[in-house]
């Protein structure tokens, strides 16, 4: 996932063929991260290209700023929630754009950092909130509050574990011998609950149940539906939306919504990727983050 510690933005000359950036374009970049496609649309639009970029996590913004800070006053960056895109860009007399970029998911600096909580393969808290200074829910507390038939059904309905009953059961009955704390606790707890013959070949046996978890934590499908809503009343008539998501849900949020936007009479989008743009075998070789990636785009009428 990072090579040498880096985050390898993914799918990027896709992204950037797509937004075709100009000089003196107006850009944002809904989840800026460490800032790897922003800094491709800064150069790209040189030398008079504006660029807003945001993210809910004021790490990686303030990694973002280090790396961008070469672009002067061309780029501007906020610390927010991409579902509140629209009051945002108010605010800030952002808008409109030529191009909005949203990279979904999370960037290797944060799953990487052991004490965010977001890999079950390093001791951490079970944390996994992308904004800590938001004040919502970490995963230890979900797990100490959810019913096992709500734990059930997350596991199920964001991670489409099969094992998800037995995984519920095995945390009821862990949270009540001692609380759930550890990152590593949670993994070996899922690795006991789902039967040796049924671990799954390509990815760590705990990995759906930390996507569940992760997605709740942070409400990641209903703050995704929200941010594009927002994000199209954004764009100039002729004005790119570019998504690239790592999931199937949110991939099929993405999907209907272009789709449901192109089929409003008159049509609000053209969508240009009839089906999603993924990865070259190459770039999956270089980087194994980008192996579930798929872009889609659209462009405003
Ligand atoms: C895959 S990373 C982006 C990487 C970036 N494109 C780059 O090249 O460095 C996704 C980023 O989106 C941010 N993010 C996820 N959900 C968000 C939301 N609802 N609002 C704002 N930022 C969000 C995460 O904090 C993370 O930094």
């Amino acid at each position: 996932m990072t090579v040498e510690g880096r985050h390898l933005p993914v799918l990027l000359e896709e992204a950037v063929a797509i937004l075709q950036p100009r000089t003196g374009g107006r850009y944002l970049d809904a989840t800026v991260g460490l800032g790897g496609h922003a800094e491709a649309l800064l150069i790209e639009s040189a030398p008079t290209g504006h660029l807003c970029g945001m993210d809910r996590d004021v790490e990686a913004l303030a990694l973002a700023k280090g790396r961008l800070s070469q672009f002067g006053d061309r780029i501007e960056l906020f610390h927010g929630d991409f579902a509140m895109l629209g009051a945002i860009a108010d605010e800030n007399g952002w808008a409109p754009f030529d191009g909005i970029l949203f990279d979904l998911g999370l960037s290797s600096f944060q799953l990487d950092d052991a004490s965010r909580g977001f890999s079950f393969m390093k001791e951490g808290p079970l944390d996994m909130r992308m904004d800590r200074q938001g004040g919502g829910k970490s995963a230890a507390e979900l797990l100490t509050r959810l019913s096992e038939r709500e734990i059930t059904r997350l596991l199920q309905d964001y991670g489409e574990e099969r094992w998800a009953r037995r995984i519920a059961a095995r945390i009821v009955e862990e949270r009540r011998r001692q609380p759930l704390t550890s990152t590593v606790q949670l993994a070996r707890l899922v690795a006991g609950a789902v039967p040796r013959y049924a671990w799954p070949r390509q990815i760590h046996v705990a990995t759906r149940a930390f996507q569940a978890l992760r997605i709740t934590v942070n409400d990641e499908l209903a703050k995704l539906t929200h941010g594009l809503q927002n994000a199209v009343e954004l764009l100039v008539a002729g004005g790119r939306i570019c998504v690239i998501s790592f999931h199937s849900l949110e991939d099929r949020i993405v999907k209907e919504t272009l789709r449901g936007w192109a089929r409003l009479k008159p049509p609000r989008v053209h969508v240009l990727t009839k089906r999603p743009i993924i990865p070259t075998e190459r770039e999956i070789e270089a980087n194994p983050r980008a192996r579930s990636a798929k872009l889609r785009a659209a462009e405003r009428c």
